[in-house]
């Protein structure tokens, strides 16, 4: 039994078949169909799920890369053995989240499935020899220095064959994915970092992984680095992108004393080339499962290096998101003369941004958290997000409290805007949804307590129509119409 394949086909391994390793093995198969891709989870249920042909998680353009492949080159499997067997390159693609206990709590990241993954890779190799090298590649973000532990953990378990110490190399290949538009991402990237340590057999198999990405996209931009550099890489990438939305935010605040627009003032400051116009949206926060955690993993490192001014300015960065969410929710409180007890408030998307069904750290969570403190009711409507999924998250959001029966039921899904708007003494806009420049308020105000409120904290429709149809009608980066108190 080795790393070497009779039939002269090279055979790619993913561990974790969630939303990154789903998607990077599907794309790779889908363009490589002299190669095979086997992918291994511990969720057998997941693996049944792609088992029987389709996507379990809402990402456009997956399926029709899926068909191409599926049972031809790309397998899935809950079976240890029979995906590693024969692997060359060991992508590891499980979630790292923020550790909720002990050192590091609330802002280290938890390594223990990445760890795990190595030692089942470490164990399997135990018992045979390795006659190939193989890699192991982080493609789940982790900190700096990480490919040392994994490196040892390897190592370690190799007494049986202790020359398979020399054959194996740990490399660092982050995801810049953004969900709802991964397959552009996957089929159009940046640029692909691949970290590498400088010995002749990491040189190798780095060079192997950067073939892999050129015959899957040609002409792509390989950035080859050190190890620690590209590990870091992603944890920065991240923490910029979160500091850029922070600091439209931020300027989103000014706007709406001075009675500027936003939206506006991003266009004038982006147009400097050294700037850039893309990620300048003010909005209610930025989430999802990356922006917030790798920020918050780069203060840790930051600390634990002794760099506490560093630290704390990447934790600004952070604060300020939280205050994002927060003033938006006493916003609210504060226009209903701080009673909103038994009121009925529409939330609007409580996905993290549009096109992705992804309830991970939404700002919806916090925003209904204050909300619901106020003893309100919230009826949400969201095209994609399902219930089940944005109350585990909601739950699991939750550090010093629990998610009682009270709150549980004071939260309801409906199955359209017009469903969730009855009633309501106020919609807020969570979620920049193409489906709500699309709606027809005038017929929705129609059903609401009068005079109802318009919070559009995305600041993607015109506030003034809705002040004219009789919202009392705000816009994040802007402010309150001038007609509101009339
Ligand atoms: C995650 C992280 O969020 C991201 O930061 C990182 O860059 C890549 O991994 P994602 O793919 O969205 O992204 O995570 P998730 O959808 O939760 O998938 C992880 C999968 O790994 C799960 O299906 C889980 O069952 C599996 N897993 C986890 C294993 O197979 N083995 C383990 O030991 C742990
Ligand atoms: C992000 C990174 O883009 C990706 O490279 C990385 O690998 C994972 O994290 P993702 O979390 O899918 O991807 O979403 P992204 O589109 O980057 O948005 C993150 C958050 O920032 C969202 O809540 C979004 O609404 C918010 N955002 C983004 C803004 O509020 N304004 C902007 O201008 C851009």
């Amino acid at each position: 039994m080795e790393a070497e394949r009779q039939d002269g086909r090279t055979k790619y391994v993913f561990i974790g078949a969630g939303w990154v390793g789903g998607l990077t093995s599907t794309f790779f198969a889908s363009r490589n169909p002299n190669s095979d891709f086997f992918v291994y989870d511990i969720n057998k249920e997941l693996i049944s799920k792609w088992n029987q042909h389709t996507v379990p998680f809402f990402e456009e353009g997956l399926q029709e890369m899926l068909d191409q492949c599926f049972n031809k080159n790309l397998f899935f499997t809950d079976d240890k053995e029979r995906a590693f067997e024969g692997g060359q390159y060991y992508f590891i693609c499980v979630h790292t989240p923020t550790k909720s206990k002990g050192i590091g709590k609330g802002e280290m990241q938890d390594i223990k499935f990445v760890e795990a993954c190595t030692r089942d890779i470490a164990t399997f190799y135990s018992t045979r020899s390795i006659t190939k090298p193989i890699a192991i590649i982080e493609k789940s973000t982790v900190s700096p220095r990480t490919c040392d532990n994994l490196s040892s953990i390897f190592r370690e378990a190799q007494t049986t064959f202790p020359e398979n110490r020399q054959k194996f190399s740990i490399l660092s290949n982050p995801e810049f994915l953004a969900e709802g538009v991964a397959v552009r991402d996957l089929t159009s990237p940046d640029r692909v970092i691949i970290g590498a340590g400088s010995d002749p057999i990491s040189q190798t198999l780095s060079s192997g992984l950067a073939a892999l990405y050129a015959s899957s996209v040609p002409g792509v931009r390989v950035i080859n680095t050190a190890t620690y550099t590209s590990e870091l890489a992603k944890l920065a990438a991240n923490a910029m992108l979160a500091q850029r939305v922070s600091s439209a935010n931020s300027l989103a605040l000014v706007c709406e004393r001075l009675g500027v627009d936003v939206t506006q003032l991003a266009a004038c400051v982006g147009s400097d080339a050294r700037i850039g116009e893309r990620y300048l949206a003010a909005g209610p926060g930025f989430g999802g499962s990356c922006l917030e955690k790798d920020l918050l993993a780069l203060v840790y490192l930051a600390k634990s290096l002794g760099l506490d001014e560093v630290a704390e300015y990447w934790r600004a960065v952070y604060t300020m998101n939280q205050h994002q969410k927060r003033r938006i929710a006493e916003l609210v409180v504060r226009e209903f003369y701080g009673n909103l007890s038994g009121k009925k408030i529409t939330i609007l998307g409580v996905a993290f941004k549009k096109n992705t069904s992804d309830c991970r750290s939404s700002p919806s969570i916090d925003i209904i958290r204050y909300l619901l403190d106020e003893g309100c009711l919230i009826q949400v409507y969201d095209p994609q997000a399902k219930r089940d999924h944005f109350m585990r998250e909601y739950a699991s959001y939750l550090v010093d409290e629990i998610l009682t029966e009270d709150i549980f039921s004071r939260i309801t899904f409906e199955k359209s805007i017009a469903e969730a708007c009855q009633d309501s003494h106020a919609i807020i806009l969570v979620t920049e949804w193409d489906e709500f420049k699309q709606t027809d308020w005038v017929n929705v105000h129609k059903s609401m307590q009068k005079p109802p409120y318009f919070f559009d904290t995305r600041g993607i429709l015109d506030r003034d129509e809705l002040s004219k149809i009789g919202f009392k009608a705000f816009k994040l980066g802007l402010g309150f119409s001038e007609s509101k108190h009339n």
